[in-house]
């Protein structure tokens, strides 16, 4: 069942009404946009680009229609994902018949304009043409498998992502009970990674999800589902946080939430950015939305596995938001008339300031927060050198109320086949969520062993565990044994 929030459970439709003045003032404000002197800053893309990271947006076959609108794309974004030409209902829409046409068009179109394209998507419950559903259940697993293997491979070296597959959770965390699910179980997952990376073994290959963009119950769950397909070594490369917001409702743990993902040695992403507001909107709240913007685009910057930002859509005149959540709009960077809004400067400004470290670190280990909200603590404690192995803590965020840590273990001069580090917190603090070790916490006193995959330490080598807690940030004495 979805959930009865679920945005594809509201009618869905398009406010495309514009007025010859809007097509004039457009096209006007694309013509003042390419005729801006070409510097490195002056685009959401090249911004991005200097700072090691893409932006996209997202297109529809209809949407390459509109001049205005595929200028703005064209001039402002370096990545491109397809609104909904690759989804099953466009792509099978009946049993083992392919269509790849729409697909194709929005590919080209990528292609022709400097773009790389994220595949969107291979399985999802929606736009799921009705006839998967009347499959019997024993031969689901085959149809999945085909439609990926098929799919995949008519795009393979032409995509650089793959959403594999798209929003599989439920809001308390659980899987979705849809017919891959009920055929498989949650092995369905594993299943289509294998399917996609055998078909284009150079995608990468991302679960996407929306509310999973905060630390919470949906996102510990497929926290969870990642960190064992990781340790099982299932082709899973990055998880997409869609981030479909409510202005002024940017999660204050989007940042640490990410950041955890990564330390799993994954890459992270926003693919489906926007930032609804109730209508009409006024001032203060496309001011609120530029800080949510900024703060989005922050929060990329600061992980240093965030590879890009995109946004869903282009401009207010031809966003989902109004069709599909009646009363609410204005979510783009840009409005009915492509005018740039305060969003566009903030994200802007966001790429263009600070120093954050390049993304895509090819090591599953984290960086330091760069956040100005965040204030890492830069001392941190440590084991002495000299036993079977030591153990160093340092805070990497923290927010009002809560922080993330990350502890690296390293073995002595001896190698190690465990070990398992302890401490007392001083002032009450509790850990919220672990990764990379399994936690044993008795009152103040935690003991954190290594999990199944990284216990193994050849001497000298390292390992990090790393978790989010709730309380003031410290840096506890450290012991570290083994095993
Ligand atoms: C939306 C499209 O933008 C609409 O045109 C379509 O009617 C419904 O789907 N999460 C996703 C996207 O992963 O595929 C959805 O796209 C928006 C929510």
């Amino acid at each position: 069942m979805k959930p009865p929030n679920h945005p594809m459970d509201r009618p869905r439709g398009r406010a495309r009404v514009r007025g010859l003045a809007a097509v004039l003032a457009a096209v006007a404000a694309v013509a003042v946009g390419v005729a801006m002197p070409a510097q490195a800053a002056s685009t959401l893309k090249a911004s991005a680009e200097a700072r090691g990271r893409y932006f996209g947006t997202a297109l529809t076959r209809g949407d390459l229609g509109i001049t205005a609108e595929v200028n703005l794309a064209a001039a402002q974004f370096d990545m491109l994902t397809p609104g909904n030409e690759m989804k099953w209902d466009a792509t099978e829409p009946s049993r083992g018949s392919f269509n790849f046409g729409p697909g194709d068009q929005i590919v080209s179109f990528a292609q022709s304009h400097g773009m790389r394209v994220r595949g969107h998507n291979l399985v999802w419950h929606s736009q799921l043409p009705a006839w998967v559903g009347g499959v019997a259940l024993n031969q689901v697993q085959g149809v999945m498998e085909n439609h990926i293997t098929t799919e995949a491979t008519h795009y393979k070296g032409k995509v650089y992502a793959w959403d594999v597959v798209n929003e599989p959770y439920n809001e308390d965390g659980t899987l979705r009970q849809d017919v891959f699910y009920k055929a498989m179980g949650s092995n369905y997952i594993a299943i289509a990674l294998r399917a996609a990376h055998a078909a284009d073994p150079d995608a990468k290959l991302y679960i996407n999800d929306y509310n999973i963009e905060g630390i919470n119950a949906k996102s510990n769950g497929l926290y969870s589902l990642a960190q064992s397909l990781v340790a099982q070594g299932v082709p899973l490369h990055g998880i997409g946080f869609e981030s479909h917001f409510i202005v002024g409702q940017v999660p204050s743990s989007l940042q640490a939430n990410m950041q955890r993902f990564a330390d799993l040695g994954l890459d992270v992403a926003i693919t489906e950015l926007d930032d609804r507001i109730q209508m009409p909107a006024d001032s203060s709240e496309l001011q609120q939305q530029g800080t949510d913007y900024g703060k989005v685009v922050n929060a990329c910057l600061a992980v240093s596995r965030c590879v890009g930002v995109s946004q869903w859509g282009v401009d207010d005149g031809h966003s989902w938001i109004p069709g599909t959540f009646p009363g609410y709009g204005a979510a783009m960077m840009w409005d009915s008339s492509y005018q740039p809004k305060p969003a566009y400067t903030a994200a802007l400004n966001a790429l263009n300031s600070g120093t954050s470290s390049p993304s895509a670190s090819p090591s599953p280990s984290s960086s330091p927060s760069s956040s100005p909200s965040s204030s890492p603590s830069p001392s941190p404690s440590s084991t002495p050198i000299g036993g079977a192995c030591s153990a160093t803590m340092k805070t990497t965020n923290s927010w009002p109320g809560g922080f993330q840590s990350e502890v690296t273990v390293q073995a002595g001069s001896a190698s190690v086949g465990g070990w398992t580090v302890k401490w007392t917190w001083p002032g009450g603090q509790s850990i919220s969520s672990l990764w990379n070790g399994t936690q044993s916490v008795s009152g103040s006193s935690v003991t954190v062993r290594n999990a199944s995959y990284n216990g193994s330490l050849a001497a000298g080598a390292s390992t990090t565990f790393g978790f989010t807690a709730n309380g003031t940030a410290a840096t506890p004495t450290l012991t570290c044994t083994s095993p």
